[in-house]
C-alpha cells in the first residue's frame, strides 16, 4: 500500500518502532532485537510501541513466537510501552500480542471471545483446541458455506499439524485467524520457532526448500506423510485469489493475489517457519476447482460441523459453546450467525439447541437470536428445524415473548 512507513530506532535496551507494523517490517524489528540481545547483551528490553500507527494481524503470530522464544531461551524480560493510539492499544491487548510481550502485566485473551487473538499450542491436544476455537469464532463472525468452511478447517489443521509433526519448536506454534474486514476472506497465520523447512527436508538451499515444500507430494517422510498439506493450502489461496506466504529462515516465498510467485533470500532470517494464507469463501466452486490431489477433486472428511454437531441422530449445538454471554445483542447476533451457518450446513434436518445450565438470558439476547431467527426462517421452517432443549422455564418464557414481539415488528 502506498504511504506505508516503518522505522525502528534502538537505543541501548530500548527498541522503538514507528509507523505500520506488518510482515514486511518484521525483519528490521528482528534485526534490532538480535543486536540488542545477542550483540549488546541486554537482558531487559523495552519495546516502545507508542508511535505505532497500524498493525496487521499476520504479524502478530510470528512476533509473538519470536518474543516467546527469546523469553524462554535467552531469559529476556520485555516491557511494553503501549501505543498512544487508543484503538491500536486495545487491539494489541485483545489480539494477545501484549500478553506475549509481557505476560505478567497482560493476561491471555479469553478463549470464548469471538475476537481474533493469537493462540499458542504446545502439543497435539492444545492444537486441536486452538483450531476448534478459531473455527468457532469464524462461524460467529462470517457467513460460511459448508464446503468453504471445511476447506479453511482443513488448511488450518494441516499447517498447525506441521508445527507439531516437523518443527521441533520448543515454544510450539502460534495461530491467529480472522475474517478480513468487509470481505468473506479468511486469513490465517501460523508461526513456530523450530528447525525450519530446509533442515526438515534436508535441502541445503533455503530458497529452494520453501519452493519445493509447496509442491505436491514433497515430504520429509514418504512412508508416513503425503506431502499434501502445504500444497493444498497454497492451492486454496491461489484458487481464491488470496495471498500466500511461506517464510523459513532465509527462504521467503510469497504469492500475490494475482497469483505471481516471488521467491527470494531474506537477509535477516526468520527463526522457524511462518505460513500466511488467505482463502476467499465467496466462491462456492473453490473446492472443486482448487482442491485437487493427484488430479482428483478432494473433499475433506470429518469436518468441523460433523465433529462438533453431527455426532447424534439430530444436529446439536450447546448454547454455552456459541455465546460469550447471554445478555448482549452483540453476543446474540454472533450466536444467530453460528446457528444459521450450522442450519444451512447440516443435512440432518433438525438442529437442537441445548440450554442446559443456563438460567437467565436477557430479552435483547432472546430477540437477537430467536426473535430474528423465527422471522428470518419463517414459522414453518423454524418449527420444523429448530428445537430448543433443556431450557429452564424462565428462559423458555423469555424466548417465547421475544418471538411474539419480533413477529409483530418484523426484522
Ligand atoms: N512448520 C514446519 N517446520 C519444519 N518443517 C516443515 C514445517 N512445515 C512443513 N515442513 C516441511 O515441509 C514438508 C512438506 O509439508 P507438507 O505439509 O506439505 O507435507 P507433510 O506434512 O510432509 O505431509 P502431509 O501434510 O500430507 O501429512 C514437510 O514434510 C516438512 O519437511
Ligand atoms: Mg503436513
Amino acid at each position: 500500500m502506498a504511504g506505508e512507513f516503518f522505522k525502528v530506532d534502538s537505543d541501548r535496551g530500548k527498541i522503538a518502532v514507528f509507523g505500520d507494523l506488518r510482515l514486511a517490517s518484521l525483519p528490521s524489528l528482528t534485526s534490532a532485537l538480535h543486536q540488542a540481545i545477542n550483540v549488546a547483551r541486554y537482558k531487559g528490553i523495552t519495546l516502545d510501541f507508542s508511535s505505532l500507527t497500524t498493525m496487521t494481524n499476520s504479524v502478530v503470530a510470528p512476533l509473538a513466537a519470536n518474543l516467546r522464544r527469546l523469553t524462554r531461551d535467552e531469559a529476556i524480560d520485555f516491557t511494553l510501552l503501549e501505543p498512544r493510539d487508543g484503538q491500536l492499544r486495545t487491539r494489541l491487548i485483545s489480539l494477545g500480542l501484549a500478553h506475549y510481550i509481557d505476560y505478567r502485566r497482560y493476561p491471555n485473551p479469553r478463549m470464548n471471545s469471538s475476537d481474533a487473538s493469537v493462540i499458542q499450542f504446545l502439543n497435539h491436544d492444545e492444537r486441536v483446541i486452538a483450531v476448534d476455537k478459531v473455527i468457532n469464532s469464524l462461524l460467529r463472525t462470517a457467513k460460511l458455506d459448508r464446503k468453504n468452511l471445511a476447506a479453511v478447517d482443513w488448511a488450518v489443521n494441516e499447517i498447525t499439524d506441521n508445527v507439531i509433526t516437523h518443527s521441533n519448536s520448543k515454544t510450539g506454534g502460534f495461530l491467529i485467524c480472522s475474517k478480513v474486514h468487509r470481505t468473506n476472506i479468511i486469513e490465517f497465520t501460523v508461526a513456530d520457532t523450530g528447525i525450519g523447512v530446509a533442515r526438515s527436508l534436508g535441502i541445503a538451499d533455503e530458497q529452494e526448500a520453501v519452493q519445493k515444500a509447496i509442491e505436491e507430494g514433497v515430504t520429509r517422510n514418504k512412508s508416513t506423510n503425503q506431502g499434501n498439506g502445504l500444497f493444498g493450502t497454497y492451492r486454496l489461496a491461489l484458487g481464491s485469489s488470496g495471498i500466500f506466504a511461506l517464510k523459513s529462515r532465509h527462504g521467503s516465498l510469497h504469492v500475490t493475489k494475482g497469483g505471481e510467485m516471488h521467491v527470494r533470500k531474506e537477509m535477516i532470517p526468520f527463526t522457524g517457519t511462518l505460513v500466511v494464507c488467505q482463502i476467499d469463501c465467496e466462491n462456492p466452486e473453490l473446492i472443486e476447482r482448487a482442491f485437487r490431489f493427484s488430479g482428483k477433486a478432494h473433499t475433506p472428511a470429518f469436518d468441523y460441523i460433523e465433529r462438533k454437531h453431527e455426532q447424534e441422530e439430530e444436529a446439536i449445538i450447546s448454547a454455552h459453546e456459541i455465546c460469550k454471554t447471554f445478555g448482549s445483542r452483540q453476543s446474540g447476533m454472533e450466536a444467530r450467525r453460528y446457528i444459521m451457518n450450522v442450519l444451512q450446513a447440516t443435512e440432518k434436518g433438525t438442529l437442537k439447541i441445548d440450554f442446559s445450565g443456563i438460567y437467565v438470558v436477557s430479552s435483547s439476547f432472546a430477540d437477537e437470536v430467536f426473535g430474528k431467527l423465527f422471522v428470518e426462517l419463517g414459522p414453518m421452517r423454524f418449527i420444523n428445524s429448530v428445537k430448543i432443549i433443556n431450557a429452564d422455564s424462565t428462559v423458555l418464557g423469555l424466548i417465547d415473548r421475544a418471538i411474539t414481539l419480533r413477529t409483530q415488528t418484523g426484522l
